[in-house]
């Protein structure tokens, strides 16, 4: 884009959208205990799982993903589907901490179970996750696609203590694809947000 400002201000919007999202997902996540079963098929199995914080049920098929129930039920659309088969890491979240890939966990697998999705990042008051603030100042995507994906990710990669060097955070985070090739500024925003969550 030959306005750098202009795109980082969009940047910034659709970051911030996504925040927005985020947070009236949570909001209506605390008025459902019970969501709404699985558009097609008969549900026949019921997954209790705290999700950002909120104690959620769904019914579902026991071939649903947790991909699916997240977007299709859930109304959590933060979490990307990219490949679907486990290639590319735009579906990463975090269950019980440790990063998955949502498209390969079957939704039933995390019964009472914790998932955190990048709608759960950012604080209640919308205060974005260092990360996502990051990623933003460091102009770490593009088409924001695999944003979602890899802002989760890098999450996990510094907490699990994966951030010590350019090398590392490259190693560490290349199970999330970006086809749009920001990896410089993805490695330069996990060092920002290392040193700040670290410090
Ligand atoms: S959509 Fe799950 S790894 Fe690509
Ligand atoms: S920003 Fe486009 S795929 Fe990563």
């Amino acid at each position: 884009m030959s306005d750098g400002i202009d795109r980082r201000s969009m940047l910034k919007g659709s970051t911030a959208a996504l925040g927005a999202a985020g947070a009236a997902a949570l909001g209506s996540a605390s008025a459902q205990a019970q969501d709404v079963a699985s558009p097609s098929g008969t549900p026949n199995v019921n997954t209790s799982i705290t999700l950002n914080s909120t104690s959620r049920s769904f019914a579902h098929e026991a071939r649903v993903t947790l991909l699916d129930l997240l977007r299709e039920q859930a109304g959590l659309p933060g979490t990307k589907k990219g490949c679907n088969e486990g290639a590319c890491g735009a579906c990463t979240v975090l269950l019980d901490g440790e990063r998955i890939n949502a498209c390969m966990t079957l939704a039933a697998t995390c019964d009472g179970r914790s998932v955190t999705t990048v709608e759960g990042l950012a604080a209640a008051d919308g205060t974005l996750h260092p990360v996502q603030r990051a990623f933003i100042e460091q102009d770490a995507f593009q088409c924001g696609y695999c944003t979602s994906g890899q802002v989760v990710s890098a999450v996990a990669c510094i907490n699990e203590g994966h951030a010590g060097s350019e090398e590392e955070i490259a190693e560490w985070m290349s199970g999330n694809i970006c086809r749009c090739a920001s990896y410089p500024q993805i490695i330069a925003a996990v060092q920002q947000a290392a040193t700040e969550m670290e410090g």
